[in-house]
């Protein structure tokens, strides 16, 4: 229709895309097999059996700890650089497809080191990805780091360390940090001396809060990391306070509208508060965070938040100029995208 051909037409930024979430069942069996990595036995876990039983367990997640109980054993299966960057270039060939013409994508290195694979082999190969995107299809890329909460803060310090005496931040390697995997239980504040540590070093900063967990997550990603960004920060819904504060201080919000339907944060799309946002003025981008697990890739959530609120162009124009603006990128490059 003419409303999905102006949408794929967009031009469309993604920040919130987990690698490790583009991982689909089909490149998943291959590299196990290629690799030698034993998948869960099928006689417990029968959904472990073939692609197509594992995207039927994928319909039925029941909440975020249960989605990331699958997406830590499917990232086991990556071992070489190789393996990395193939991943990364599956991405961004469907990002490509979809309309996209700037990507931030996350990754979480310190699963991959606790099971012996090197820093390195992992930044190389997502490195590589992004430098083919850049050359094949002329986009720009920006690989953030994340943190994952429910491993150690001193892992997260750890790999942090390694990540700045390789000068990653310096050379553009690496272009911030961000805070992902389960909300409710861990601290709030767990990276609270690393976040300050990359304030101090000017390196930009991300965290998810406020998908599963109440506003205090939000208000402490924003304090005690000075965050510049939210990812999902759906529950602000649930503060008209901290909402006014966000939309006034220009925090972009990156929001996941597939992904939240899928996790249980919502149990329809148009629960997803699109238009609170919108009314209030709060800036947001729409994104696909696991694609491979959630049944689509970024244009499948632009057209799944139209089906369910018919936004009008102008509304669309906003979204876009908003997700453009709010890139962490040169401003020349914004210029040509706006
Ligand atoms: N890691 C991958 N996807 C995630 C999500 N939706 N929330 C938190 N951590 C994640
Ligand atoms: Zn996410």
């Amino acid at each position: 229709t003419k409303i999905h051909q102006f949408l794929q037409d967009l031009p469309k930024c993604e920040h919130h895309v987990h690698l490790e979430g583009c991982l689909t069942p089909e490149l998943m069996f291959t590299l196990a097999a290629r690799n030698g990595v034993s998948l869960p036995d099928t006689e417990k876990r029968p959904e472990f059996s073939s692609p197509a039983t594992l995207y039927e367990r994928y319909e039925h997640f029941t909440s975020l700890d249960d989605f990331l109980s699958y997406y830590f054993i499917g990232m086991s299966v990556l071992q070489q650089q190789g393996d990395f960057e193939a991943l990364a270039w599956e991405y961004f060939q469907k990002a490509h497809a979809d309309g996209v013409h700037h990507a931030e994508v996350f990754f979480d290195p310190q699963e991959h080191l606790n099971r012996g694979v090197a820093f390195d082999t992992v930044v190389s190969g997502f490195v590589a990805g992004c430098r083919r995107a850049e050359q094949e299809y002329g986009m720009t890329t920006k690989l953030i780091m994340c943190f994952v909460k429910h491993l150690p803060a001193s892992d997260a310090q750890k790999v942090f360390d390694l990540a700045v005496e390789a000068g990653h931040f310096e050379s553009g390697a690496l272009h911030g940090i961000g805070a992902s995997s389960s909300e409710v239980g861990p601290p709030k504040d767990m990276f609270k001396e690393i976040y300050a540590t990359a304030y101090s070093k000017g390196i930009r900063r991300t965290a998810h809060a406020g998908e599963e967990g109440d506003p205090s997550y939000i208000r402490a990603a924003l304090e005690a990391y000075k965050s510049q960004r939210i990812d999902h920060g759906i529950r602000l819904i649930d503060s008209p306070s901290l909402l006014q504060q966000v939309a006034k201080d220009e925090i972009l919000l990156t929001v996941c509208p597939v992904s939240n339907v899928k996790l249980r944060c919502f149990d329809h799309i148009s629960k997803v508060p699109i238009r609170t946002f919108l009314d209030a003025g709060v800036r947001f981008s729409i994104n696909s965070d696991d694609p491979a697990y959630f049944g689509g890739f970024i244009l499948h959530n632009y057209c799944s938040v139209q089906e369910a609120f018919d936004l009008s162009i102008a509304e669309w124009r906003t979204i876009a100029e908003n997700s453009i603006n709010g890139s962490w990128v040169e401003q020349e490059r914004k210029s040509e995208l706006l």
